[in-house]
């Protein structure tokens, strides 16, 4: 479903920079080290760049920083909007999803940071296995986003939350389709990948997964 989220994005596009700067309570540990997770992206890449939910550009600026090419996709307009105009013109930012794009000839790495958690455990295994299609021996994909240890770490999240009158935070990781690390590393391995996972902050982490 590569528009299920699309009008909650339209509307959050034009203050999602300063919720990324922790100026909102409720996601501040969410966005804790934003900057170091782009990064420690960034440091994963390598050659050709595809990267999906692309929002303000964020990821996309540092990546084009480093001398990557990048492609970008991401399904809502009002983003996609936001993100050309803080980035250089000749980017290509592209209308799409995780599972609907159309892909540049040759891609090295694909990564992607906040977003892979609005694909359904099931739609996430047959993005992985597209994506393992695309990616020669060596290719990776490198994910940061919000996964849970198991579900015991991931109820007492939500309680935390609800005891702290994070509702709407509570509500995101009820609704949203946060998943646990062994789903994660059974979907890289059944599509031939080897995966790594290191944690960034209580919900994030980053996913290193290489094609073998
Ligand atoms: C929380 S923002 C993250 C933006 C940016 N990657 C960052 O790290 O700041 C999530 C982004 O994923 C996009 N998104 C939502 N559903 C998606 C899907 N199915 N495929 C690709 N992107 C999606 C949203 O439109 C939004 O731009």
């Amino acid at each position: 479903m590569g528009t299920e989220f699309n009008e909650l994005f339209d509307e959050w596009a034009h203050t999602y920079d300063s919720f990324v700067q922790g100026e909102d309570i409720q996601y501040k540990e969410v966005f804790a080290h934003y900057e170091e997770i782009l990064e420690d992206v960034v440091n994963k890449s390598f050659g050709n760049v595809l990267e999906f939910g692309v929002g303000t550009g964020n990821l996309t600026n540092r990546l084009l920083a480093a001398g990557y090419n990048v492609y970008g996709i991401e399904p809502s307009q009002e983003m996609r909007a936001i993100a050309k105009q803080k980035l250089p013109q000749d980017v290509s930012i592209i209308e799409g999803d995780f599972l609907n794009f159309v892909a540049p000839s040759h891609v090295d790495t694909i990564v992607s940071t906040y977003a892979f958690h609005h694909l359904t455990d099931e739609e996430k295994n047959v993005a992985i296995a597209k994506y393992s299609q695309l990616l020669n021996k060596g290719g990776k994909i490198v994910f940061a986003d919000t996964i849970f240890v198991d579900q015991e770490a991931y109820d007492k999240t939500v309680e935390s939350a609800q005891e702290q009158g994070f509702h709407q935070l509570a509500n995101d990781l009820q609704t949203e389709y946060y998943t646990r690390i062994p789903v994660m590393q059974s979907i890289f391995e059944n599509n031939s990948f080897q995966v790594t996972f290191t944690r960034m902050n209580h919900f994030v982490w980053v996913m290193e997964a290489t094609k073998q």
